[in-house]
C-alpha cells in the first residue's frame, strides 16, 4: 500500500505551469481564428512591415522556429521538438525558455506558438484606435470576459493571418486566490511572465496600467488614477506573489503603457524600500498559537545556521500547560496564556496606553540613559522603580498618593477588610483597598463578569501576592500614576509587542471546524464556522503588528473543503495587505523523520524583503497520501527527472531503538538512558542544547545522562491484557487476538465461542470489529521497526491507530512521539501525560521548522536565488548547528 520512494512531482514542472495557467483560456483558439478573420473588417496592421533585419534581431527565436519548421520537421504539428527547445535554451537562456514553454508545451492547442511568421509590424488599427507595441489592452476572453495584457509583437503569418503576442496581467481572482480575492481592489493587477499568441481581432481597447512600488499599509490615496495598477508579480509555481525583481523589469522591457509612480528618485524597487538598511542584530519572533513551541524552536535553530539571530520574544497560547512547556524551554520569551482574539484586542489597547503614558517619557529617558547609562531611577512623583523581572515590572516603595479604589470583585480574591493579612490598613475606609502596584495586563473577562474589557492585575497594599486580583481599567481611575508606571516599564521591557516591534510572526491557527478527525465540520462554508475563525484572527494580528515575515502552518484540509476556501483566504489576506506570499505543502518525513505528516506552509514577506524559499527534501520518505490534485504542484519536492542526493528514509528503529524498555505502568518522568546512541538520528536527537543551537558550547560534548518524559499513557487493565496477546511481529493487530476469524470478504468477526476478559468484557471489543466495517487492521496494531507512522497525533489511541511499540506491551511514550516529531531529548514538556502528548502531536516537527528557519535567515540576508525552492546544506537535517558550523568552516578553509 505504501511506496518507499522519492517524494517527487510526477509531471514535468513546465507542463504543469502551462496547464494550470487560468489565463490560457482567454485566447480565442487558433481554430476559430480563420472564421474571425473572415468577419473582420476593423482590425489590421498599419504602416510598412518592420525591416526583416530588425525583426530578426528582436524576435529571432520566432524566425528560427519558422526555419526549423521548414527543415523537414513535422509541419502538421505546431509543437516544438524538445531538441530544439534545448538548443534555444543555449541560445536565449533559461528565462526565455520558461516563457517559451508556456506556449510551446501545453497539452492544449490554445497555447501553441505560431511558427509560420512572415513579417512583423509596429502598429495596428483596432476600430478607431491605433495600437503601438508596448500598449496595454483589454483582450477578449471567453464569453463576455475581458482580460488585460501588454502587446509585445504584431506579426503576419505566411497564411496572411494577423497575430499579436501578449504578456498577461492577472486579476486577483484569476490567481490561485480565486473567489477569496473578492475584497481586493478591482484595479489591482499582477504582473506575469505568461504570454501567448492571439489573433489581432481579440484586442478590444486600450487601457492604462500603472506600476507602483508595493508597500504594506498603502493608503488608498496613493493609488494612481490609471485604469489599473500593479505592484507585484504572480507566478503559478508555489502560487507565488512577489515584488518585481529589478533585473526582470528591465529584461522584459516594461510596457510603455505602464506609468511608474515613483516614491523616490532611486531607480529600483528594493532600494526604494524604507526598511532597506543595516540589518538588525536580532530578529524578534512572535509565536502565535505556540503550543509547546515546536515551530518557533525550529525556526530559531535554522535561522541561526544562516547566521540570523532569530529569538522568540513573545509566545501565546490558550492552553496553560503548553505555555508552561514553552517557558520551561525558552526562559527568554514572554509567554502569554490567553486566547489570540483577546491578545489582538490587548495589543491594540496597549498601543493606546503607550501613546498616552509611555512614549514621550521613554524617549526622554532614553536620552537620559544614553548619557548616564543608569537603569533604575527615582522621581519625585513616582516611587523608585527596580525592575525585578521582564514579565512583571514591579513598583516598590511608599508613595503619599497611593490610590485607594473600590475593588470590582471582592469575592474572588478571598479577602475581607478585617483580614489578618491586612494589618496596615486601619486608616483605609471599609470597602476600599490601596493599589500597591500593577503587575500584569490582559484583555477579556478574567472575573467572568460577562463583560470583556481591559484589565490590570493589581497587587494590593498590605496583602500577599496570592491576593492579587484582576481589575477592569474603569475601576482604577484613581490611580493613573500606577498605570503609568506599569505601562512605562512594560513599554521599555516590551512585555507586549507594538507595531514595528515584531520581525517575524509564525503560527498554526487551529481550524477545528475542518480538521481531519472532526465529523461535524462545516464543509461548505468553513470560514463561517466559529471554530475556523482563528485564521481570520491570525491575519488580523499580522495586519496590526506588520511584521517583516509571516509563516503560517496548517493541515492540508484547508485545501480540501469548500474548494480550498480557507487556504485561499489566508493567502488572499496576505496579498491584500501587500505582503509577498507563496505556499508549499511539506511532508515532514522528507527531512529525516519516521512519519509522513503532510502540512501546508504559507510564507509572507514585506515587499522590501526577499520572499523565503521552501527547503527541498533531504531524505527519502515512505509515502502515505497525496495532497489534493489541484495543489499537487505546491508540494515541496524534486521533479522526477531532477538530479538529487537524498539520504535513506528514517524508520522507527533509527529513531527509538536506544530508549530503555518501560512498561505501560511507567510513572517516572526522568530516568537514566542505559544505552549509548546507536544511530545517526539518535546521536543527533540526544545532543545537548549548546551543540544543537551552536552557542554556549564549551568544547566538551556533555553526555546527557537523564532521559525525560519517557512514559506512556497507561493502558486500562482490559486493554493491557489484549495488548499482551498481540504478537511481537510486523503487521500484528487485533485480528491476531484469540477468538477472531477473518472472512474472504476481509471482514474480521468473533469466533462462535466468545472469549471474555476477567472483567467480563469481550476479548475482542466491538469497536475493533465495527471500525471501518471490520476491514481495518489498525485497532491494536503494532508498529514495526522498519516502518514509519503516518502522522504523530495528539493522543495515542490504540483503538483506531497503530501506536503500539514493536516489542513492548504499551503505546509509544511521550518521548518516543517527541522524537518522531524531531524534538531534541533536552526539550521537556509540562503537564499531565495527556497534555504532554497533545503538545507533542500538535507541534510543527522541529526539523521541518529548522529547515524553514534556515530559508528564512537566508532570505533575510537576501542570499540565494529567486527560485521558489532551495537546497539545504549537505547533512542538514540530522546534524547539530555545531556540526554544521564546523563542516561549513572546514569547507571554507
Ligand atoms: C497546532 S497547535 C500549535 C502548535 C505549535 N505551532 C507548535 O509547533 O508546537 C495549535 C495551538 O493553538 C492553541 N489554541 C487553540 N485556540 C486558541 C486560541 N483561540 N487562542 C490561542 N491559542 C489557541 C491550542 O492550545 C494549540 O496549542
Amino acid at each position: 500500500m505504501y511506496s518507499h520512494s522519492h517524494f517527487t512531482h510526477p509531471i514535468p514542472k513546465f507542463l504543469f505551469l502551462s496547464i494550470s495557467n487560468p489565463i490560457r483560456k482567454v485566447k480565442t483558439p487558433a481554430s476559430s481564428n480563420r472564421k474571425l478573420k473572415n468577419q473582420r473588417s476593423a482590425s489590421y496592421f498599419i504602416g510598412d512591415s518592420i525591416p526583416n533585419e530588425e525583426a530578426q534581431k528582436r524576435w529571432g527565436w520566432r524566425y528560427e522556429m519558422k526555419n526549423q519548421r521548414y527543415k523537414g520537421k513535422d509541419c502538421a504539428s505546431d509543437w516544438f521538438p524538445l531538441v530544439i527547445v534545448a538548443s534555444f535554451l543555449l541560445l536565449f537562456g533559461l528565462f526565455f525558455f520558461l516563457n517559451f514553454l508556456h506556449g510551446a508545451y501545453s497539452d492544449d492547442d490554445e497555447d501553441k506558438i505560431v511558427s509560420n511568421v512572415e513579417c512583423h509590424y509596429a502598429q495596428a488599427r483596432i476600430g478607431e484606435c491605433i495600437f503601438d507595441l508596448g500598449d496595454c489592452a483589454y483582450i477578449k476572453g471567453e464569453g463576455t470576459q475581458k482580460h488585460i495584457g501588454k502587446i509585445l509583437e504584431f506579426f503576419k503569418t505566411t497564411d496572411g493571418e494577423e497575430y499579436f503576442r501578449v504578456q498577461w496581467f492577472y486579476r486577483a481572482e484569476d490567481t490561485v486566490m480565486k473567489e477569496a480575492a473578492d475584497f481586493h481592489d478591482r484595479k489591482r493587477l499582477f504582473y506575469s511572465t505568461v504570454m501567448n499568441d492571439n489573433p489581432v481581432d481579440c484586442i478590444i481597447s486600450k487601457v492604462i496600467v500603472a506600476q507602483i512600488p508595493p508597500k504594506i499599509g498603502l493608503k488608498s490615496n496613493s493609488i494612481p488614477s490609471s485604469d489599473f495598477y500593479f505592484d507585484m508579480e504572480y507566478c503559478v509555481e508555489y502560487s507565488t506573489f512577489r515584488t518585481l525583481l529589478t533585473g526582470k523589469i528591465h529584461d522584459l522591457s516594461l510596457p510603455s503603457c505602464t506609468e511608474t509612480v515613483p516614491t523616490t528618485a532611486t531607480s529600483t524597487f528594493l532600494e526604494n524600500m524604507p526598511n532597506h538598511g543595516p540589518h538588525k542584530a536580532e530578529l524578534a519572533l512572535l509565536d502565535l498559537y505556540s503550543g509547546c513551541g515546536g515551530m518557533s524552536t525550529g525556526l530559531c535553530l535554522g535561522a541561526k545556521l544562516s547566521c540570523t539571530n532569530l529569538v522568540t520574544r513573545w509566545a501565546l497560547d490558550s492552553d496553560k500547560s503548553a505555555c508552561e512547556s514553552l517557558k520551561l524551554n525558552h526562559p527568554e520569551a514572554q509567554v502569554r496564556n490567553e486566547a489570540a482574539e483577546d491578545f489582538l484586542e490587548l495589543v491594540k489597547e496597549w498601543q493606546k496606553l503607550c501613546k498616552r503614558f509611555a512614549v514621550n517619557i521613554v524617549e526622554r529617558e532614553n536620552k537620559q540613559r544614553s548619557m548616564s547609562q543608569r537603569v533604575t531611577r527615582n522621581s519625585e512623583n513616582s516611587p523608585s522603580i527596580t525592575r525585578n523581572s521582564v514579565d512583571s515590572p514591579k513598583v516598590t516603595g511608599n508613595s503619599v498618593d497611593s490610590p485607594r479604589v473600590t475593588r470590582s470583585n471582592v469575592n474572588s480574591p478571598r479577602v475581607t477588610r478585617n483580614s489578618v493579612n491586612s494589618p496596615r490598613d486601619v486608616d483605609i475606609p471599609l470597602g476600599e483597598y490601596e493599589v500597591a502596584r500593577i503587575v500584569d495586563i490582559c484583555y477579556g473577562d478574567p472575573n467572568e463578569s460577562g463583560k470583556r474589557a481591559l484589565n490590570f492585575k493589581v497587587h494590593w497594599k498590605g496583602y500577599s501576592t496570592s491576593e492579587d486580583s484582576w481589575e477592569p481599567i474603569e475601576g482604577l481611575r484613581n490611580c493613573p500614576e500606577r498605570i503609568k508606571e506599569f505601562v512605562r516599564n512594560g513599554f521599555k521591557s516590551k512585555i507586549l509587542p507594538l507595531p514595528g516591534d515584531v520581525d517575524v510572526i509564525c503560527g498554526g491557527p487551529p481550524c477545528q471546524g475542518i480538521s481531519g478527525y472532526n465529523r461535524f465540520r462545516n464543509v461548505d462554508s468553513p470560514l463561517d464556522d466559529e471554530r475556523n475563525r482563528q485564521i481570520v484572527i491570525f491575519m488580523d494580528i499580522v495586519e496590526f503588528l506588520k511584521p517583516k515575515y509571516v509563516l503560517m502552518e496548517n493541515v492540508v484540509d484547508i485545501l480540501k473543503f469548500d474548494k480550498a476556501s480557507l487556504g485561499r483566504y489566508a493567502l488572499s489576506r496576505l496579498v491584500h495587505m501587500k505582503y509577498q506570499a507563496r505556499f508549499g505543502i511539506i511532508a515532514a518525513g522528507c527531512y529525516g523523520l519516521p512519519q509522513f505528516r503532510l502540512r501546508v506552509f504559507i510564507w509572507g514577506a514585506d515587499p522590501s524583503e526577499k520572499l523565503p524559499q521552501f527547503p527541498l527534501p533531504t531524505h527519502e520518505v515512505i509515502m502515505r497520501y497525496w495532497p489534493p490534485s489541484e495543489f499537487e504542484r505546491n508540494t515541496v519536492a524534486y521533479d522526477e527527472d531532477q538530479p538529487r542526493e537524498l539520504e535513506k528514509a528514517i524508520v522507527l528503529q533509527d529513531a527509538i531503538s536506544d530508549l530503555p524498555a518501560v512498561t505501560s505502568h511507567e510513572a517516572r518522568d526522568e530516568m537514566p538512558y542505559e544505552k549509548p546512541p546507536e544511530t545517526e538520528f539518535q546521536r543527533f536527537i540526544r545532543s545537548g542544547k549548546s551543540e544543537m543551537t551552536g552557542s554556549g558550547f564549551n568544547g566538551s560534548s556533555r553526555v546527557k545522562v537523564m532521559l525525560y518524559d519517557h512514559r506512556p499513557k497507561r493502558l486500562s487493565e482490559d486493554d493491557y491484557i489484549r495488548v499482551c496477546q498481540i504478537p511481537k511481529r510486523k503487521g500484528a493487530n487485533f485480528r491476531d487476538l484469540p477468538g477472531v476469524v477473518v472472512g474472504a470478504d476481509n471482514v474480521a468477526r468473533r469466533t462462535e465461542e466468545q472469549m471474555l476478559l476477567p472483567s467480563g468484557k469481550p476479548m475482542i471489543p466491538d469497536y475493533a470489529l465495527t471500525f471501518e466495517q471490520g476491514k481495518s487492521r489498525r485497532p491494536f496494531a503494532r508498529l514495526w521497526w522498519d516502518e514509519t507512522m503516518t502522522t504523530v497525533v495528539t493522543f495515542p489511541s490504540l483503538h483506531s491507530m497503530a501506536v503500539l511499540h514493536p516489542e513492548q506491551d504499551r503505546v509509544l511514550t511521550i518521548r518516543e512521539c517527541a522524537r518522531l516529531q524531531g524534538f531534541p531529548d533536552y526539550y521537556r514538556f509540562f503537564g499531565t501525560v495527556k497534555e504532554r502528548y497533545c503538545q507533542v502531536g500538535n507541534a510543527v516537527p522541529i526539523v521541518v521548522a529548522r529547515a524553514l528557519g534556515y530559508a528564512l535567515g537566508m532570505a533575510f540576508q537576501k542570499l540565494g536565488n529567486d527560485e521558489p525552492l532551495m537546497t539545504l546544506p549537505p547533512k542538514f537535517s540530522l546534524s547539530t548547528n555545531l556540526q554544521l558550523a564546523k563542516s561549513l568552516f572546514q569547507g571554507n578553509d
